[in-house]
């Protein structure tokens, strides 16, 4: 099986959880909707006649409750743009710092399943943790105090928005 991403980070966070299994970089178009289900469906229909074998992709973002979910399906351009420091200098004299990380895979077996995780947290008060990619040195997730770019893989992934999206594939793999 597949995992077709650029990202070696997610490649290792989901062979952790599954294994056995190839990491694939192939680009798609990743389109601008404004929901992450919407994306990954998008993907498989441009994919799923060119892949020779079972595969999955996945596209997440980072949702900022006082930010009204910003930066959302953005998360990609905003980190791009004005990256983690950007965020701490919006969020700033802000008391109200939950987030939520939201993860969803689709698996193409010849059908396409969806598998979405979501990981609640707070937005750090400053960079910590080098760890990681993306957001990960701000983002708190519930039942810690450290920020994903503290943690190593495995203590990520019992947290993490894709953690939770992997082992239900994972589950869906052994039930077949
Ligand atoms: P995408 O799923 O690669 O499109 O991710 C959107 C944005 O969110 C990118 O800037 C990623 O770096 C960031 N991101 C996605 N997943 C994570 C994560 O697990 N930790 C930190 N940042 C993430």
């Amino acid at each position: 099986m597949y995992f077709i991403t650029g990202n070696r980070h997610k490649y290792e966070e989901a062979k952790v959880i599954l294994g056995e299994i190839k990491m694939l970089s192939v680009a798609y178009p990743e389109i601008q909707a404004d929901n992450l289900e919407e994306v990954v469906i998008y993907g498989i229909d441009y994919l799923k006649n060119k892949i020779d074998r079972n595969f999955f992709i996945e596209d997440s973002g980072l949702f900022i409750k006082s930010l009204r979910g910003f930066p959302g399906v953005f998360s990609s351009y905003v980190f791009k743009t004005i990256g983690n420091e950007g965020i701490l200098k919006l969020m700033g004299g802000e008391r109200h710092r939950e987030a939520t990380f939201i993860s969803v895979v689709a698996y193409y077996n010849g059908k396409t399943h969806i598998f979405k995780g979501e990981c609640k947290g707070k937005i750090a008060e400053k960079v910590k943790g080098d760890k990681g990619f993306g957001y990960d040195p701000i983002f708190i997730p519930e039942g810690s105090e450290k920020t994903f770019g503290e943690m190593e893989t495995e203590e990520k992934n019992k947290y993490s928005h894709r953690g939770r999206a992997i082992r239900k594939l994972r589950k869906y793999l052994e039930s077949c």
